[in-house]
């Protein structure tokens, strides 16, 4: 596969990348995960403004969007992916620098690496409902933030597959925040709740576009914490992100959610997410 490294498009296998590089030494660093339908880039203006704001969080150098752009349609294109269903993956990290805690030179560049790949195809039950697990989240304080660190979620992630779940939902002072690599919501009484979108949790690309559509199929929606100890009063659950799209959940740790199947509310959105991204 073709990839972009610091300027150049080249093949994957010829990368190197510097054993000094902060992404390498620190976790310094940020990502964007973009979904491709068809050679369309879903949402691509939300990841990069995104990415964007993550940079400017860390005091990393801003850089140029419509550049980034370019290089995801190019990816696509070199990659012979226009017609297929893809992701991009796009990592910026703050350069290669002697190993000191401190930012580097200011002079320093940005290493900056965009891949492209096929989508693999869904596993089954993204649409017949899957099992989560609950584990404390143990992550900082700026969740917000999409860094490359990301130990707390493969660990978590690890223990979900380790326990037969495909995600591990994350609860912190008994409040659930989302999961290791989705956003988490619940139906209360026909309504739609979710984290509010503070330092606890990522603003998920994918569930800004279900809050939109939940308005615009009239479905009420409430931003407010879902406490752990109320989740067994919820009519359905879902995961969202950009891979999985929107996912029921059918099963916590050792219980059923509601008779065990994908509830009304999430079949519905799962469906309007697909007339959306399908235009
Ligand atoms: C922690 C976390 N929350 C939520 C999401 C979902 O975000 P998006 O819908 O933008 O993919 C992700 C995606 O990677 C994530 O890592």
């Amino acid at each position: 596969m073709i990839a972009y490294f610091n300027g150049q498009y080249v093949s994957k296998e010829n990368i190197k990348i510097s054993p000094d590089d902060r992404g390498f030494l620190f976790g310094d660093g940020v990502y964007e995960v973009i979904r491709s339908y068809g050679g369309r880039l879903f949402k691509i203006d939300d990841h990069l403004s995104r990415l964007s704001r993550s940079l400017g969080e860390l005091r990393m150098a801003p850089v140029s969007l419509s550049h980034l752009k370019t290089v995801a349609d190019q990816l696509l294109h070199r990659n012979n992916l226009e017609n297929e269903d893809a992701t991009l993956y796009i990592q910026i990290t703050r350069g290669v620098a002697p190993r000191k805690h401190p930012f580097p030179d200011p002079e320093t560049s940005p290493t900056v690496y965009v891949s492209a790949s096929v989508l693999q195809p869904s596993p089954a039950e993204w649409a017949s409902g899957i099992a989560v697990i609950l584990v404390p989240d143990l992550r900082w304080g700026r969740c917000d933030i999409k860094s490359v660190g990301l130990l707390p979620n493969v660990l978590a992630s690890q223990q979900a597959k380790e326990q037969g779940a495909s995600e591990a939902v994350f609860v912190r002072d008994g409040v659930i925040t989302e999961g290791s690599h989705t956003s988490f919501c619940a139906v209360f009484d026909g309504a739609l709740v979710t984290h509010p979108a503070n330092h606890h949790i990522l603003a998920g690309v994918t569930r800004s576009v279900v809050l939109d559509l939940c308005v615009t199929l009239g479905i009420s929606v409430r931003e407010s914490p879902i406490l752990e100890r109320t989740l067994k009063g919820a009519s359905e659950l879902m995961v969202l992100g950009t891979t999985s799209e929107v996912v029921p959940v059918v099963r916590v740790d050792d219980w059923d959610v509601g008779d065990g199947n994908p509830g009304p509310i999430t079949s519905k959105l799962k469906q309007a997410f697909g007339d959306l991204r399908a235009v």
